[in-house]
């Protein structure tokens, strides 16, 4: 089965319902308000068009568009009898896509925004098969604005299954996991775009993914970071990590101490998108690997306590790194929330390290009590039996999560135990997701 990287049917099915056939009006009637449309003195033709460029425009429909430029600055496309867009000609002229205004290689802006007249006014509007043809007043500059690029971006008003960037929804998951944890294998990993796929898949899905049978060595587990994207270096490491608990850097990490789970790197302005554990050697008992989907213990904290959820979300905490002798790192801004959230509410990031904490000075007294007491509620969720999710990680089997989500730790432990990993950048991580996601003319329309 493809995986849901390789899916496209929300984007071609929102976009095939909109943009085929085209019929334009080419006089500009009666007006009101600027916007009216005037229907019995559209003159209108029937175009039908075919997409065929990419497997996302590869549906042959029809349906009427029109296209006015009305007597204020916007141009106005009706999809359907219920749909209409309105675009300002500064936008629009902006966002000129022809070759000289946007370069088709580097997806950059050319055109001059600042040399765009102020009443910069459109000479003639046409809808025809290539898209909303505009050819402008003041230098008879000719934009033409693809079907499909135009109704993903319009923004008066946004439409109803708008494509956007977005991750696929997190499925959400607790200690059960353990009876069906997503995982893939390193042959089909390295070798195949499937399961390339299905492995970045499951760490957007689930914040994480086990492969086995990665040969045990430090080669084969930093190839496999690197079918990602690079590596990122830290004061930690320069690249690929490997250690013991001989304490070779100033952090828990390097003991045989049991680590409480949290997320890594707190303290940086950017903290790092994934990690990657693999364990080479071990001949003792105990360390085995905790993970937690902090999304679900803050899903499960939002139903039961919302103020804590909120005292998490709001107030702002300072933490840093401190323990090498040569190292000093707060954020910026110094102080963060645990629980951090896109505008429209979303949880996207858990920036969570009880003992990365710095002192709580910012805080107010009544604050410093309503933080205490949730981070009580916090920890009573993270740590409660259902939530965790213990693995023994034999060598040979490598995880990969997402250290925005998935808080990890491990139990204490005896004898040697030899570790190796990678942090990685989110920006990389889903950058090289899309960019196995989408072909150039999906990017083009989605961009
Ligand atoms: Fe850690
Ligand atoms: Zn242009």
């Amino acid at each position: 089965m493809l995986s849901r990287a390789f899916r496209h049917s929300a984007l071609a099915a929102s976009l095939s319902k909109t943009i085929p056939g085209v019929s334009t009006t080419a006089a500009l009637p009666h007006l009101k308000h600027g916007i009216l449309f005037n229907r019995a003195k559209a003159n209108s033709c029937n175009i039908l068009r075919t997409f065929s460029s990419s497997k996302l425009f590869n549906v042959q429909q029809h349906f009427n568009v029109r296209a006015n430029p009305v007597d204020g600055n916007q141009v106005q496309v009706q999809w359907d009898a219920n749909t209409e867009s309105l675009f300002q000609h500064v936008w629009l002229r902006d966002h000129c896509r022809c070759p000289s205004c946007y370069h088709p290689q580097t997806r950059q802006r050319l055109v001059d925004t600042f040399a765009i007249p102020v009443d910069i006014k459109p000479r003639s509007v046409q809808a025809n098969e290539g898209g909303l043809t505009v050819v402008w007043d003041n230098d008879e500059h000719k934009s033409v604005y693809e079907w499909a690029w135009l109704k993903n971006h319009s923004y008066n008003p946004p439409l109803k299954g708008k494509v956007e960037l977005h991750s696929p929804k997190p499925v959400l998951w607790d200690a059960s996991i353990a009876n069906a944890p997503p995982v893939v294998q390193y042959e089909e990993v390295m070798t195949t775009k499937a399961g390339l796929a299905k492995w970045l898949d499951n760490i957007e899905v689930y914040g994480f993914s086990f492969v086995d049978g990665v040969p045990v060595s430090l080669e084969a587990t930093e190839k496999l970071a690197r079918h990602i994207c690079f590596i990122r270096e830290s004061h930690y490491s320069p690249g690929l990590w490997d250690f013991t608990s001989d304490l070779a850097h100033a952090d828990t990490a390097y003991t045989d101490l049991a680590l409480k789970a949290h997320t890594d790197t707190t303290y940086f302005s950017d903290p790092v998108g994934l990690q990657m554990f693999h364990k080479l050697e071990f001949d003792g008992t105990g360390g085995e690997s905790l993970f937690v989907d902090g999304f679900k213990v803050a899903q499960s904290l939002k139903e039961q306590h919302p103020k804590a959820y909120d005292t998490l979300s709001t107030l702002k905490i300072p933490t840093h790194s401190a323990g090498d002798e040569k190292v000093m790192i707060v954020p910026t801004p110094r102080e963060q929330s645990i629980l951090n959230h896109l505008s429209d509410g979303t949880l996207y990031q858990i920036r969570y390290n009880n003992d990365d904490r710095s002192t709580l000075s910012n805080l107010t007294a009544s604050q410093v009590d309503e933080f205490y007491d949730a981070l009580r509620k916090w920890n009573d969720e993270l740590t409660s039996d259902r939530n965790q999710y213990w693995e023994s990680l034999e060598p040979g089997r490598v995880v990969v999560f997402d250290n925005w989500r998935v808080l990890h730790g491990r139990a204490s432990f005896t004898g040697h135990r030899r570790l190796c990993g990678a942090y990685l950048n989110r920006d990389d991580f889903k950058s090289r997701v899309r960019s196995i996601k989408y072909s150039p003319e999906e990017k083009s329309t989605l961009l």
